[in-house]
């Protein structure tokens, strides 16, 4: 794999050359991998677009290294927005905040609105204060793939379409920002939730503002409504085993992703079922290994060439609210969910 680097300082130098002529590079984060460009020049974006074959109303999130620039590339009008930004950043949450005119359009696909992150992990901080440039990053996949939290799952993605990728072990947390909007001082919407959670928000501001989730899967956030995170067996959820047992009746290579409670509680009737293999990495003590694991597991399902993949179905509270949020998004019946 001749395009997979170290993070050393000089291979950062051959990343900021790289960028300067409008070459992609991919980079860790905290969150998940991403694929870099500078937000102020529009040919490097379109070929952001091209490359994932992003469809072109679905924006782009700018990052930057410090709270200070925000102010440049974005307006900053509310108390509850600087309360967010203040307290939270930076950390794996994106703000929506109205844009100002040296954001190219096509960033925003024309919304007069722009995403800003700050993210937290160290290599993506040194670099951004290398290039000094805001950087625009979605995830380095394919448009409808799994997002990738490893060096390796990018390789196989893009790895013929980028020059130069990063590596850096496992991302921390494994699923994306929670994206929020703040219209005034007494609402946050949340458009895309993540590890923080509602209750989280909530916890940090006055009681009298109130916090929800966007109703409709494209309200404020176009990319929303496009399917995501999808591996390419079928993604069925379930909630008991007689749902299972319903599923095994064919040749088909089964996966099925449960608590390791379900497992334990239903051993003995899941060891009979032979096309069936058992992920039993999701535990109640560790919700941000779940996350983590649920990119990792949809690629290894890829190259397994998987057909079905049975997910059990868990209260939407939490950071489980977040995880079967992605898991919606990659079902290939959503009336199960
Ligand atoms: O953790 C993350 O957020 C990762 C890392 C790389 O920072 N980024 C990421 O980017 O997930 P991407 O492009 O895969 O997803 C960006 C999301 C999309 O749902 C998009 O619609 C929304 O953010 N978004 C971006 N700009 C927006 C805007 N101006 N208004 C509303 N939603 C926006
Ligand atoms: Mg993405």
């Amino acid at each position: 794999m001749t395009n997979i680097y170290s993070p050393h300082i000089q291979n950062f130098k051959i990343a900021k050359d790289l960028i300067t002529r409008w070459e992609l590079v991919v980079f860790p984060t905290e969150t998940v991998y991403w694929l870099w460009a500078n937000a102020l020049d529009q040919d490097a974006v379109r070929k952001i677009f091209k490359t994932k074959n992003r469809p072109a109303d679905n924006p782009l999130i700018v990052h930057l290294a410090l709270k200070s620039d925000i102010k440049k590339y974005a307006i900053i009008s509310h108390s509850l927005q600087k309360l967010i930004i203040n307290k939270l950043m930076p950390w794996p949450i994106t703000i929506v905040l109205p844009k100002r005119s040296i954001i190219p359009d096509i960033v925003t696909a024309w919304s007069p609105m722009v995403a800003i992150r700050l993210p937290q992990n160290d290599i993506a901080q040194d670099f951004l204060k290398i290039v000094n440039l805001p950087i625009v990053a979605p995830s380095a996949n394919l448009s409808t793939q799994a997002s990738p939290t490893s060096a390796d799952m990018v390789y196989k993605s893009l790895g013929s379409r980028v020059p130069m990728i990063i590596d850096w072990w496992i991302c921390d947390f494994g699923i994306e920002s929670t994206v929020v909007m703040i219209p005034d001082d007494k609402h946050i919407k949340i458009l895309r939730p993540w590890i923080i959670t509602k209750q989280d928000l909530q916890e940090l501001c006055p009681q009298d503002v109130k916090i929800s989730f966007a109703q409709k899967p494209s309200e404020h956030s176009p990319g929303n409504k496009y399917k995501h995170y999808s591996p390419q067996a079928q993604v069925f959820l379930f909630s008991n085993i007689q749902d299972i047992l319903s599923y095994d009746q064919s040749s088909q290579k089964i996966w099925l992703i449960a608590t390791q409670e379900f497992i334990s509680t239903n051993f003995k009737s899941l060891s009979n079922l032979v096309n069936l293999t058992i992920y039993d990495r999701w535990t109640k003590s560790n919700l941000v290994t779940c996350a983590q694991n649920l990119f990792q597991l949809y690629h290894q399902c890829d190259q397994d060439k998987i057909d079905i993949i049975l997910i059990q179905s868990l209260p939407p509270r939490w950071i489980w609210y977040s995880i079967m949020n992605r898991v919606r998004k990659s079902l290939s019946n959503p009336k199960l969910f």
